[in-house]
């Protein structure tokens, strides 16, 4: 099932999600699949829990079909997942978001991050990832704590941004898949 995606202006996409278990989604599995296909029509390489909806700690990423050798291989499901650590230098890379159709912007994050989470196999994992694949969970994980890439521009830039947030809220976007806009009338 493809979930429509939240597009920036909603609350949810502003809250701490919770953590999850086992039973607790129900039927856990299908809400992967349906993250991944959701997230696949979009041509997204990652999809957190709170932009279909849900305030849980849950993401997924896939990078399979872009070009990127960093994340050809990069396909996995991160539950309740905690960053232990970010480290290495900063470094400048233009973002997207599904919740926020037309824009990309520089964003600067370390190189390097170490986490804790669980797979979809409920087996508890601690990792380091680096470059674009630690970018994209950076990313992910900051759908999880109501953060936004574009929290993360100056703010010259964001006030040249906000009318055409605003609009964004409002469905006045062209975007190439289902979407759901809070602030449309
Ligand atoms: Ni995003």
């Amino acid at each position: 099932m493809i979930y429509p995606i939240v597009a920036y202006g909603d609350p949810i996409l502003r809250k701490v999600a919770s953590e999850i278990t086992p039973e607790n989604p129900k039927n856990l599995p299908q809400l992967i699949a349906d993250m991944f296909e959701t997230m696949h029509q979009a041509e997204g390489i990652g999809l957190a829990a709170p932009q279909i909806g849900l305030s849980i700690r849950l993401f997924v990423v896939d990078g399979s079909k872009t070009d990127d050798q960093e994340i050809k291989n990069f396909k996995k499901v991160f539950i309740n997942p905690t960053i232990l650590e970010e480290t290495g230098q900063k470094w400048a890379f233009e973002e997207g978001c599904l919740s926020i159709p037309t824009i990309r912007e520089e964003v600067l994050r370390p190189a390097q991050v170490r986490l804790r989470y669980y797979n979809e196999n409920w087996q508890l994992c601690e990792e380091t990832y680096n470059g674009m694949q630690a970018r994209v969970i950076q990313h992910e994980y900051d759908h999880l704590q109501g953060i936004l890439f574009i929290d993360y521009l100056n703010p010259l830039k964001k006030r040249l941004l906000q009318s055409k947030l605003a609009k964004i809220s409002r469905g006045e976007v062209k975007h190439n898949y289902q979407m759901r806009f809070p602030n449309r009338k």
